[in-house]
């Protein structure tokens, strides 16, 4: 089956869809991004998806490509002319096309672009998956990280380099010596003190829809959270390490930077987690 994009207000066979050379998404990675899971072909953490794109789309003065409702229907149009029943949907909004100037008007057409993607369904989704390995890498990234913008070139960096030595993920440490997130994934451990840990939301991580679904769920389970930035040591000593985003949601970890994490742990508080969110979402097993 051809997979079908949705281009500023047209579906279009995904190989020849198009945006204009002087799109300033193109030019000046002036534009935000969403990406939701999709689990039973329903989207994941829809409302905090939105939420968190009106945040990019208003810090950045870029509007509304069309209404929060519109776009939800949209989204939903490209999942089922798409097919996705296990995947994501990708959704980006640049400020729009314009001659290459650096400042920018306020009356601009915002370009929107959506897509969907299935992703292999795995054979237990009750179960957590087989842990992976992440590396950390110092965190260069500009200050505004707390907008879901397209200028991930460090990020991509950082990842290209954990796939250099085979690792999942890279960690990315700020000034201080501390872990703020992942190149695409938010970062936890569980201390010694059975605390789940994780960067607070100060503007230096971006705010996960997992990240917060978790937070919620952790309180509701009697699990206590705190969100307080913690040192590579502090990840390399925790009895668990987990990732989370919309593509793994809730991924465990067994070594960081070469160092194993627990001692043949269960990933008991990452499981108990990850089984109230599975349930909340209703996700077949
Ligand atoms: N990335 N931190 C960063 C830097 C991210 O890029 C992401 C998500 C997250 C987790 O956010 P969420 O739980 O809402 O997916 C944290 C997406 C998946 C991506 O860029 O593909």
């Amino acid at each position: 089956m051809s997979r079908i994009a949705y281009v500023n207000g047209r579906y279009c066979p995904h190989n020849g869809a198009a945006i204009h050379i002087e799109d300033r998404g193109y030019q000046f990675a002036d534009a935000v991004y969403e990406v939701c899971g999709i689990r039973d072909g329903k989207m994941l953490d829809e409302e905090a998806h939105l939420n968190r794109l009106d945040w990019s789309l208003g810090e950045l003065e870029i509007p509304w490509p069309m209404t929060r409702s519109a776009l939800q229907v949209t989204m939903r149009e490209v999942i089922r002319r798409n097919r996705v029943r296990h995947g994501m949907i990708y959704l980006q909004v640049s400020r729009g096309r314009a001659r290459r100037a650096h400042s920018y008007s306020a009356h601009m057409n915002p370009a929107l672009v959506i897509t969907a993607t299935s992703t292999p369904r795995p054979q237990n989704a009750q179960v957590l998956p087989q842990p992976v390995s992440v590396i950390t890498q110092p965190d260069i990234r500009w200050q505004r990280v707390d907008i879901k913008t397209v200028a991930l070139l460090p990020n991509s960096m950082a990842r290209h380099a954990a796939d250099n030595v085979g690792c999942r993920e890279a960690w990315l440490i700020n000034a201080e010596g501390k872990v703020t997130e992942g190149s695409s994934s938010n970062a936890w451990i569980v201390d010694q003190q059975n605390r789940v840990r994780t960067h607070p939301t100060n503007g230096r991580i971006l705010n996960g829809t997992v990240r917060q679904a978790l937070i919620r769920l952790a309180k509701q389970e009697g699990i206590e959270v705190s969100e307080i930035a913690f040192t590579p040591q502090e990840a390399y000593e925790a009895k668990e390490a987990f990732l989370t985003s919309s593509n793994a949601l809730v991924q465990p970890i067994n070594q960081i930077d070469g160092h194993k994490i627990g001692n043949a742990s269960q990933n008991e508080i990452s499981q108990q987690l990850w089984r109230a969110y599975y349930i909340e979402n209703q996700i077949a097993p």
